[in-house]
């Protein structure tokens, strides 16, 4: 993997880097600035080297064309705050503007262009259509640097085409989360554990195969964790249910029984009666979630406190803990105790642990925990799973 020190001399170059910015906003608003602090070293270190830094990244997932809710401006205004310095913004990613605001970079100065999404070449299948993209990309600069880690499994123009067109390495940012996910792949501690939520299975279906092969112990919460108890031959009220994935999970449990690996499911269930911050909800057995006083229409929202004491007893017997998606609505109060004590327990281990993905990663500031109560807190959600599932991620190939 190239890195910073492959570009050499960077005094009074334009150096484009791809960051992933890509942070939740509320009305305007950042709600978690994460990902703006962790890509803060790579820029930091090329301004000390006197290169003239343009930034580029995308923000949600924009059709194509300009949406204001996508626009990258508030990223703009944090950015800088973190930075102590000014940061440009131009409100649009290629054209004459930015053309003009590149241009007029100096030695250690910043400039973050509009989200690379308002335009359909980074994102197109076609790949002369996304290569004339990244032409224009390249036009900006003389070197690029990969430092949007959240975006590397994504075949994308400014993360896969651009790399191609100018002499390019791996940030800071990226080779830092390659290091810890190195270590998760290639000689984890044991006993290893991987705690996996979040809403939907099929989103984890690759990830849970590749890891069955080599953990320990497999933790289910989340919205997934009622095709498991549907899978089981349980009936789970309203509750979100994929039931396309039955047969894929039941395969799963069989896997798992024959490899000796613990998958570790839900003994009680928070049920609600409505999906609402103020529903009203009550503590019943995973295996009769019906029997609330909802019937039926009940569904459940969080893991109970007893699975949630069981799940944190098995994290602090462990030396590695991966962590990938919430274990209930977090962002409504009456829902996140079972992602709290999680948190927790991944706070206190003595073992290595590492918080995999954007929710999660907002789940725990959200709850009040430090970044440094973690052994690492990945930046990239989908990219993180993809790297355990060992798929090869196009952003990192090009950088080889
Ligand atoms: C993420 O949030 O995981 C990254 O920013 C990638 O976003 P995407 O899934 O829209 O490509």
């Amino acid at each position: 993997m190239r890195t910073l020190e492959s570009l050499g001399d960077l005094r009074s170059q334009t150096v484009v880097v791809r960051c992933d910015l890509n942070v939740p906003l509320k009305e305007g608003v950042i709600t978690d600035d994460g990902r703006i602090r962790a890509s803060l070293t790579t820029i930091r270190e090329l301004r000390a080297a006197g290169a003239r830094v343009v930034l580029i990244s995308h923000l949600g997932r924009p059709n194509g064309e300009p949406e204001a809710k996508y626009s990258l401006q508030p990223v703009a205004v944090r950015m800088a705050e973190l930075l102590e310095s000014p940061v440009s913004f131009v409100p649009e990613t290629v054209g004459a503007a930015a053309t003009a605001a590149v241009a007029a970079l100096g030695d250690g100065d910043v400039v973050l262009l509009e989200n690379l999404r308002f335009n359909a070449g980074e994102t197109s299948k076609d790949d002369a259509t996304r290569r004339a993209f990244a032409e224009q990309l390249a036009a900006f600069g003389q070197a690029f640097v990969s430092d949007g880690f959240g975006v590397v499994h994504r075949k994308q123009a400014s993360v896969y085409d651009l790399a191609q067109l100018l002499p390019s390495a791996a940030g800071r940012l990226v080779a830092g989360e390659l290091e810890v996910l190195k270590r998760l792949t290639e000689s984890p501690q044991r006993p290893y554990t991987v705690v996996l939520g979040g809403s939907k299975v099929s989103d984890k279906l690759g990830v849970i195969s590749h890891l069955l092969q080599r953990v320990d112990t497999l933790l289910i919460g989340g919205g997934m964790l009622f095709t498991f108890l549907a899978a089981q031959g349980h009936k789970v009220g309203a509750s979100l249910l994929e039931s396309d994935q039955l047969d894929t999970v039941r395969g799963y449990l069989a896997e798992a029984d024959r490899l000796g690996v613990r998958i570790v499911l839900p003994t009680d269930i928070v049920v609600a009666e409505a999906f609402a911050a103020d529903a009203a909800h009550e503590v019943v057995a995973a295996d009769a979630i019906e029997s609330s006083s909802f019937g039926a229409a009940g569904l459940g929202l969080d893991i109970g406190p007893e699975t949630a004491k069981a799940f944190a007893s098995v994290i602090e017997e462990s030396s590695t803990v991966f962590w990938n998606g919430p274990m209930g609505v977090f962002e409504m109060a009456a829902f996140a105790e079972g992602t709290r004590t999680v948190a927790r327990a991944l706070t206190e281990t003595q073992g290595f642990t590492v918080v995999g993905g954007g929710d999660s990663a907002a789940a725990v500031r959200a709850l009040g925990f430090a970044d440094d109560q973690f052994g690492h807190i990945s930046t990239g959600g989908g990219a993180s799973l993809e790297y355990l599932e060992g798929k090869a991620l196009p952003g990192l190939e090009v950088l080889a």
